[in-house]
């Protein structure tokens, strides 16, 4: 009998998946930029004992009911909502994810996302750019400042508080709001648990990292926004179904809400005839939380040893149910 058969939905080095061909027969999607087409992923899946596969890729009842020997998805990101969990598990299908290794890092670009968005960092690199800078004026590209202001952060896991813990060091008043209280946060941080809507009522900065469910879906919607304080500005760095893109597009219009820096989108990749890209006051990046070179050869490490792990009959490093 021939090696186990694994396939990878994205082209990734070489010397990274060495230890996976060691034992089994690896196969990659030959692109690094787009996405595996349909067709294909469910046929290889067909006869693959795992999967390493990317947010992009949808691995739902369909494809696990055409994957006999599928024993294990290991998804290259912390989030898995591309991943349908009640069909994994009745087809006895392994998913892990990728936490804790892109904790910091997605902190860092949640912060710096933050910051350019407040300072108005965009507008200003475009400006000395296209040569409008003939003079010094007081209020020039005059933005909000950061320290000692409020922020709300929804969604309080290990990157909520990451990213706590990096307000602290702007002297920011911390809130959250999460499924559950933080007891360490709150005594290491002096972070404060509040109701969703006093937090944003409170807050000058919202910053939403909760997951993506049915719950979370477009649950910063209109009403959202209106509570939200004058002046407020908006991150989200988690996914971008958790937004009514249509009321944040009016909230900002109507000037309900100063701007917005935005991570992540509903639907991905965004076209730049999007209503949302034609406002100034939206900072709009593509989908790099966890990009530093670091933290994604960390994130191909963690995937792959969970693909070894689970197919040796071993409990996956970083399974997300069981
Ligand atoms: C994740 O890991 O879920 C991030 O969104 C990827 O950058």
């Amino acid at each position: 009998m021939g090696k186990p058969y694994i396939f990878i939905t994205r082209k990734i080095p070489n010397h990274l998946v060495e230890k996976l061909r060691d034992q089994y027969e690896v196969e990659m999607w030959d692109s690094e930029e787009t996405v595996v087409p349909r067709e294909l992923l469910l046929e290889k899946s067909r006869h693959a004992y795992g999967l390493l596969t990317m947010l992009t890729d949808s691995i739902d009842q369909e494809l696990f009911q055409q994957a006999p020997n599928l024993k294990v998805v290991a998804n290259l990101a912390v989030g898995y909502d591309n991943i349908d969990l009640d069909a994994a598990q009745k087809h006895n299908v392994v998913v892990t994810n990728t936490p804790d290794v892109l904790t910091d890092t997605t902190a860092d670009l949640t912060f710096a996302l933050l910051l350019a968005t407040a300072r108005r960092i965009p507008e200003a690199v475009d400006y000395v750019k296209a040569d409008q800078w003939t003079s010094w004026a007081p209020y020039m590209l005059a933005g909000s400042d950061v320290h000692h202001k409020t922020i709300g952060i929804v969604g309080m896991g290990s990157i909520g508080e990451a990213i706590a813990k990096r307000a602290t060091g702007f002297e920011m008043e911390i809130l959250y709001h999460n499924r559950s209280r933080k007891e360490k946060a709150e005594r290491e941080l002096g972070a404060k648990y509040v109701s969703f809507n006093e937090l944003l009522s409170q807050s000058d900065f919202i910053v939403c990292m909760t997951p993506l469910t049915p719950e979370t879906k477009d649950m910063f919607n209109k009403e959202a926004f209106k509570n939200m304080k004058d002046g407020a500005i908006f991150i989200n760095s988690s996914r971008g179904g958790v937004v009514n893109e249509q009321d944040l597009y009016e909230a900002l219009k109507d000037g309900d809400i100063k701007a917005a820096g935005l991570d992540v989108f509903k639907n991905e990749p965004i076209r730049n005839d999007h209503p949302l890209l034609s406002l100034d006051q939206v900072v709009a990046l593509p989908h790099i939380g966890s990009a530093s070179l670091e933290t994604r050869t960390e994130m191909i490490k963690l995937a792959t040893e969970n693909i070894i792990r689970v197919l040796n009959g071993e409990t996956a490093l970083t399974p997300v149910y069981g």
